[in-house]
């Protein structure tokens, strides 16, 4: 038996991982999930279930965390977050939520004494721009934005914590998820999924990067399954490691546009391009990914990008 605690649970991939580990019955590593509780600032569309629990409000407030927390989860997702582009824009809500939010919640866990699992969605972001010509498990961090340098402190204080041995923490780098049903993210890379959805549909879009820019993109059924695997009692965890930048497909966006091309012919006669020249460096310039801890820790891509396509096209109708 386990209890698991998301916060986040309304956001894209909050609600994804929800729906995998909401059905009654269902197990996590051997484990049957007896308790689910669920937090965001809404749940207005999260599962009712006699062992679902819903805690409505922000992490940011010590009355919810308390509520949260208050049966001792075994295992916490910890994906409520302020996105970049509002993070940039209104920098106390994004410290608030994502630096003082994440210590106060992480700081109850510790004081219960109860040594739970906690997966944390962290980010390329903390990798900052302009990146180096490869990227692998020796990158120096450098964030350019509030935002990544919010997953870089996260990151610092869930190792502490891991090295003091008050919870076993595992910090996952999520590149660009896709494909997110339209809505106001705040997220400045959202174009990658904007892209997929005019694709997929065949209608007119502008892309605000070049054909030659390139991506690093994993679908959210593929990135659900890693959040999963990263909550494994099993989990190899090299000392001192618990940080991973998860492998990632690097994709040039004309590549995409011909596995969408392959697919359904004809669906990107309507895509035209105007290259926004900070939105291309910032998120634009991928390089090569070099994801060795990551996959020795067993998480993996989508595999080739047929498949991350038909996946990311899936994803809209959620
Ligand atoms: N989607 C991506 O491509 C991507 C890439 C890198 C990292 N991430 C990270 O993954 C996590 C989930 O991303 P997402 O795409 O689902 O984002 P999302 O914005 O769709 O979801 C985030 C959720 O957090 C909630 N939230 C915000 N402030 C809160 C607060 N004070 N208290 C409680 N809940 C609060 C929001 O209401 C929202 O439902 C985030 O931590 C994000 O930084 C996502």
């Amino acid at each position: 038996m386990t209890h698991v605690l998301i916060t986040g649970a309304d956001g894209f991939i909050g609600r994804a991982l929800t729906r995998r580990l909401a059905a009654a019955g269902v197990a996590l590593h051997g484990r049957t999930v007896q308790r689910l509780t669920l937090c965001d600032l809404r749940l207005s569309e999260a599962p009712s279930a006699p062992h679902v629990t819903h805690v409505a409000g922000s992490v940011a407030d010590p009355e919810v965390v308390r509520r949260a927390t208050a049966d001792q989860p075994d295992i916490v997702f910890h994906l409520a977050s302020v996105p970049s582009g509002q993070s940039e824009a209104d920098f106390e809500q994004g410290l608030s939520v994502n630096v003082q939010g994440l210590i106060g919640l992480l700081d109850t866990l510790r004081r219960q004494g109860h040594r739970p699992t906690v997966v944390f969605t962290s980010s390329i972001a903390v990798f900052g721009a302009p990146l180096p010509e490869h990227i692998d498990d020796d990158t120096p961090l450098r964030p350019t934005l509030s935002y990544g340098a919010h997953k870089q402190m996260a990151e610092i204080f869930i190792a502490d914590l891991t090295r003091r041995g008050a919870l076993s923490g595992r910090s996952v780098r999520l590149p660009g998820i896709v494909a997110r049903p339209p809505s106001p993210t705040g997220a400045l890379s959202a174009f990658s999924s904007e892209l997929i959805r005019a694709l997929a549909a065949g209608q007119p879009y502008t892309c605000p990067v070049s054909a030659d820019a390139t991506l690093w993109l994993l679908s959210l059924q593929g990135c659900v399954d890693n959040l999963l695997h990263a909550a494994a009692p099993q989990l190899a965890l090299p000392p001192g490691l618990t940080a991973w930048t998860l492998p990632a497909q690097r994709l040039r966006v004309g590549q995409l546009v011909q596995a969408f091309e392959q697919r359904r012919p004809g669906c990107s006669q309507q895509l035209t391009f105007a290259p926004d020249a900070t939105l291309e460096a910032q998120f634009g310039r991928l390089p090569p990914l070099d994801t060795t801890a990551a996959q020795a820790a067993g998480f993996c891509h989508d595999g080739d990008v047929g498949t991350l396509v038909e996946r990311a096209v899936q994803a809209i109708a959620t």
